[in-house]
C-alpha cells in the first residue's frame, strides 16, 4: 500500500517531486495555510504531514491522525509542534536546520544596518516628496555599526553566523546562551556575558533563540530598561521572545533607540500595531529564510526527511531522536 502524505500548502516544486516519487500526495495547492477544520479533515488517514510553521500540530491534530508516522516541517523552529506528545505517540518530527542559517543571518544584519542608518525611513522621505534640503550637517543622523558592540542572545547556528558577519565590521561581540560555547568563543573571538551584562554593554542586540517556555518574553520591560538609550534591538527568531507591549513603551519613551523586527507576537502584524507608526522601527514580514535558494533547500530537506523515516532510515534532520525508542524505524516504502 502506498504511504499517504498531506501537504498543507503550496511549497517549492522540488519538495513535491521527492514526495510524489514514493508516496500518494494530497496537495493543498494554496498560498495560505489551511483552516483548522480543513487540516483536521484532511489528516484522518495519512501517514505523514508536510507542514509549515503556521499550522499548529498539537495533541488534537496528532490524535486525529491515527496512522501518522512522521511530520515534516519546512522550518527550523518547531514551536508550533507539540514535540513531547508527538514523541510519546511515536511520531517522528523532521525539520530544516542548517539550510537557512546564512540567509537568516543576512536578514539580521540587514535589520541592524537599516535600523541604525535609517534606510527605510529616509527612503520613505524621498518617496513622499519630503526631501527638500540637499544635505545638512545634522540631517538624518543615525548610529554607526562599524566597531560597535554586538550582543548575540542565543549562539546557535544563526547566532554564530551573525557573529561571523559582525567580525567584518570589526565589532566587539558578546553573547549569552544557556550553554557556554568555549569552542566558538575561541574561533570567533567573542565573549560570554550573563544576559543582564550583555544588555547593558551592547549597542546592538540580536536575538537567536528558539521559542520555548523558558524564552517566552525573555526580553521584557526589565531587560529593555537595562539597554542603552542608543541601543538597537533586532529580532529574527520568534515574536513572543520579546514582550511587544514593553517594546512599544521602550521605543516610545526612548529607553532604546530603535528595533529591527522580522517576527511579531501576532503574525501578520495587525495594522493597528503602534510599531507601524514608529519612525525608529524597521519591520519585515517574517522573511528570514525567504530567498529562492533557501526555500528550495528547505522544501527538499523536509521532504527527504519524511521519505527517510518511511524508508526506515534515521534522517539527520530528525528533531526528536528519542522517538526511535518509542516506535523503532521500520521500512514502509522502497
Ligand atoms: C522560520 O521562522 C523557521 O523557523 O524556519
Amino acid at each position: 500500500m502506498k504511504m499517504k502524505v498531506y501537504v498543507t500548502r503550496r511549497i517549492p516544486e522540488i519538495g513535491l517531486k521527492i514526495l510524489r516519487e514514493y508516496c500518494e500526495v494530497i496537495y493543498r495547492d494554496e498560498l495560505a495555510p489551511p483552516t483548522r477544520k480543513e487540516l483536521l479533515d484532511n489528516i484522518k488517514d495519512v501517514d505523514a504531514i508536510y507542514c509549515t510553521l503556521n499550522e499548529r500540530i498539537d495533541r488534537e491534530v496528532i490524535d486525529s491522525s491515527p496512522r501518522l508516522k512522521v511530520v515534516g516541517t519546512m522550518s527550523v523552529g518547531v514551536d508550533h509542534i507539540d514535540i513531547d506528545y508527538a514523541t510519546s505517540k511515536g511520531v517522528y518530527i523532521v525539520y530544516t536546520p542548517g539550510v537557512l542559517t546564512e540567509t537568516t543571518a543576512d536578514l539580521a544584519f540587514a535589520l541592524i544596518l537599516s535600523t541604525a542608518r535609517r534606510v527605510v525611513e529616509t527612503d520613505r522621505i524621498i518617496r513622499e516628496g519630503k526631501w527638500k534640503l540637499a544635505w545638512a550637517p545634522t540631517m538624518m543622523l543615525g548610529y554607526e555599526v562599524y566597531g560597535k558592540t554586538l550582543g548575540i542572545i542565543g549562539l546557535g547556528r544563526i547566532g554564530a553566523a551573525v557573529a561571523r558577519r559582525a567580525k567584518g565590521f570589526r565589532m566587539k561581540i558578546l553573547y549569552y546562551d544557556k550553554i557556554r560555547r568555549e569552542d566558538l568563543e575561541r574561533e570567533l573571538e567573542i565573549e560570554f556575558r550573563e544576559i543582564d551584562d550583555l544588555l547593558r554593554e551592547s549597542d546592538f542586540i540580536s536575538i537567536h533563540v528558539p521559542l520555548t517556555n523558558e524564552t517566552r518574553h525573555l526580553i521584557g520591560e526589565r531587560e529593555l530598561r537595562l539597554m542603552k538609550p542608543t541601543a538597537i534591538l533586532v529580532n529574527t527568531s520568534r515574536g513572543p521572545v520579546v514582550d511587544e507591549k514593553a517594546l512599544v513603551k521602550a521605543l516610545r519613551e526612548g529607553w532604546i533607540a530603535g528595533a529591527g523586527l522580522d517576527v511579531f507576537e501576532e503574525e501578520p502584524l495587525p495594522p493597528t500595531s503602534p510599531l507601524i507608526e514608529m519612525p525608529n522601527t524597521v519591520l519585515t514580514p517574517h522573511i528570514g529564510s525567504a530567498t529562492y535558494d533557501t526555500r528550495n533547500r528547505m522544501a527538499q530537506y523536509a521532504a527527504e526527511g519524511i521519505i527517510k523515516v518511511l524508508k526506515g532510515e534515521e534522517p539527520e534532520n530528525l528533531y526528536n531522536r528519542e522517538v526511535v525508542k518509542i516506535r523503532p524505524l521500520t521500512k514502509l516504502i522502497d
